[in-house]
């Protein structure tokens, strides 16, 4: 907190402030100012046109009052009375360089911590065990993985939440397969591919399990029987069911380190975590009188949710044969992550197809009062990922695209893009580069899209230099990093910032867009859309390549010149390289 370094903006908006409690009567005194960005100046002050009516006046004459009072009490800001009724305010140039100068000095550029307090479950990424990770998983992970990073910098205490899907009736049918084939092969080690390549053995199994199910009726009931037997706490039955989720996990793990996910074991709470809840939930969803017997089943009935033939679509916590699913589940899961994690904030990184499933959990755990009105839970939902038919993405065999292959490629043509130009990169740092890259494109292109909104998987578009890509961001930060490598004597540590200098609009533009740094974080940790945070660093590098390309830093006319143009660079690379790095996006120093 105490390096918190107040943005022009904010500073604005308090001096507007001030001037509007002299100049307004008592009961408009100290309404918002309204502060946003201007194109004609540095900031515009649009609230005399939202208090005209209010306080009976001419908008223009009420702006002219504040106008006159921020006169007395700002004389450094400029004002200029503008249309019907806006104030067009400049900050000084001093003003920016010395901005510029206090978040170079500041720790973490002056980002405040406006999460402190703020006990959050981020769960994401919940792939389920025995199925290899495919490109369903690809958007939970990438976008939880940024929410929890950014979150966890402005302050928040986060709780990761890999909610796998480690338990249900496919167990079943694969530990009874095993027992029937003790020498099918679905190790990893008994397969010659790769570290990240062990699920796809383990994928064979389901597949060869799947198949004998659906063939033999004999088989498939003696599959649902192991499942009964799993579930009642079989010891032989657990061990395997142990060994087939801890080689799931080994193979989702690879994928994490692949990918740089910030996921490890001890974030694992997978569904079978509930089990021994399950049964004290149910009990408590029918002695509450929440849920009601309905052909059998435990259900919970909501207004106004109901299906196509209007009849009601009730959430079931027990099935008509004492069975428990999917929605018992999350239900002790709320109850838990409330009542001992004790958090106040749950985030369900989940696809928007489940959006009615949260609805009616969240529902019930408010009736039941497990969710109380401190506690915010919210469905975090995402579009799908297209092929280029714009339909959901699949192999051209029509099966579901493993997420390792999908990697792989991407990272393949990074590779071939940053070796169309001329680098000086050993094969070593190719290698590196390559995977920073095309992992880079991959979560861009996912997070640069509005959340709710599908996208086409391109993978030529996303590792093109030029374009609102991750290769362009990582690119322009090499750029901003280069000029300052080459400085004479090498880059300095202090940047000693003359406030008296000059300002070049193409400087000024930068810095302010430079200074929106933590309100654009706040608005992403609010909004949940770090698609904001994409956008403002798309525009940062363009707000780059104009002021570089209308002032020589490395050539600048004059000692002084150079050292505030050399603290722009600075600046610019940092908040690029944290920004990203928020976006879980490695910035290589050279490409
Ligand atoms: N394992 C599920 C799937 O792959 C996602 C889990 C979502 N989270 C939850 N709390 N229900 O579809």
């Amino acid at each position: 907190m105490a390096d918190e370094v107040r943005s022009l903006e904010e500073a604005t908006r308090d001096a507007v402030a001030e001037a509007m409690r002299r100049a307004l009567p008592a009961e408009l005194a100290d309404a918002d100012p309204l502060i946003r960005r201007s194109d004609h100046a540095d900031f515009q002050a649009n609230a005399a046109m939202s208090l005209a009516k209010r306080a009976g006046a001419k908008p223009r004459d009420l702006a002219g009052s504040i106008a006159t009072a921020l006169g007395e009490t700002s004389p450094d800001l400029g004002v200029e009375l503008a249309g019907p009724g806006f104030l067009n305010l400049s900050v000084t140039d001093e003003t920016v360089w010395s901005q510029v100068a206090a978040r170079l000095s500041a720790d973490r550029l002056g980002v405040g911590t406006p999460q402190l307090g703020q006990r959050t479950v981020v769960e994401y990424s919940s792939p389920n065990i025995a199925k290899e990770m495919h490109v369903g998983h690809l958007r939970t992970t990438i976008i939880g993985d940024a929410l929890a990073r950014l979150l966890e910098y402005l302050g928040a205490e986060v709780i990761r939440q890999n909610h796998l899907g480690d338990w249900g009736t496919q167990f079943g049918m694969l530990i009874q397969y095993l027992d029937e084939h003790p020498d099918a092969k679905w190790r990893a080690e008994d397969l010659e591919e790769g570290d990240l390549g062990t699920a796809s053995a383990l994928d064979g199994l389901y597949k060869l399990a799947r198949a004998e199910f659906d063939a033999d009726a004999e088989f498939a009931d003696r599959a649902r029987r192991r499942v009964v037997t799993l579930q009642a706490g079989d010891e032989a039955t657990l061990s395997v069911w142990r060994e087939l989720v801890a080689e799931s996990e080994k193979s989702f793990q690879a994928i994490y380190d692949y990918l740089g996910v910030s996921l490890s074991a001890e974030n694992s709470a997978g569904e079978s975590t509930y089990n021994p809840y399950l049964g004290e939930v149910a009990a408590e969803v029918e002695s509450s009188g929440v849920g009601v017997i309905s052909d059998g089943a435990l259900c919970v009935f909501f207004e106004g949710i109901n299906g196509p033939d209007g009849s009601p679509v009730p959430l079931i916590v027990r099935k008509s044969d004492g069975g428990y699913g999917y929605a018992v589940t999350d239900l002790a899961t709320i109850r838990y992550r409330v009542r001992d994690l004790k958090v106040n904030r749950i985030l369900y990184v989940v696809d928007a197809r489940q959006s009615l499933h949260f609805r009616m959990i969240f529902d019930t755990a408010r009736r039941l009062g497990w969710l109380t009105d401190d506690v915010e839970a919210t469905h975090v939902p995402f579009g799908t990922v297209l092929g280029s038919d714009g339909r959901p993405f699949k192999t051209r065999a029509g099966g579901t695209v493993r997420l390792v292959e999908l990697l792989d490629e991407a990272v393949e043509r990074a590779r071939a893009e940053i070796e169309t130009k001329p680098h000086t990169l050993s094969p070593e740092e190719l290698e590196t580069v390559a995977r920073q890259a095309g992992i880079g494109a991959v979560k861009y292109a996912d997070l640069s899209t509005s959340r709710t909104k599908d996208y086409t998987f391109d993978t030529d578009r996303m590792v093109s230099f030029s374009g609102n890509t991750g290769v362009y961001l990582q690119y322009a930060h090499t750029r901003v990093r280069s000029i300052l490598r080459k400085l004479p004597g090498g880059e300095p540590t202090e940047f000693p910032v003359n406030t008296g200098g000059a300002l070049h609009p193409s400087e000024r533009a930068l810095a302010l867009l430079a200074d929106e740094f933590a309100a654009t974080l706040t608005e992403v940790a609010t909004t949940l859309e770090p698609h904001r945070l994409c956008g403002y660093l798309f525009s940062l590098s363009k707000a780059f390549t104009e002021f570089y390309e209308a002032c020589p830093v490395l050539t600048a006319e004059s000692d002084e010149v150079r050292a505030n143009r050399v603290a722009l660079c600075q600046l610019t690379a940092v908040t690029l390289g944290q920004g990203l790095g928020l976006l879980g996006i490695e910035t290589p120093e050279r490409m």
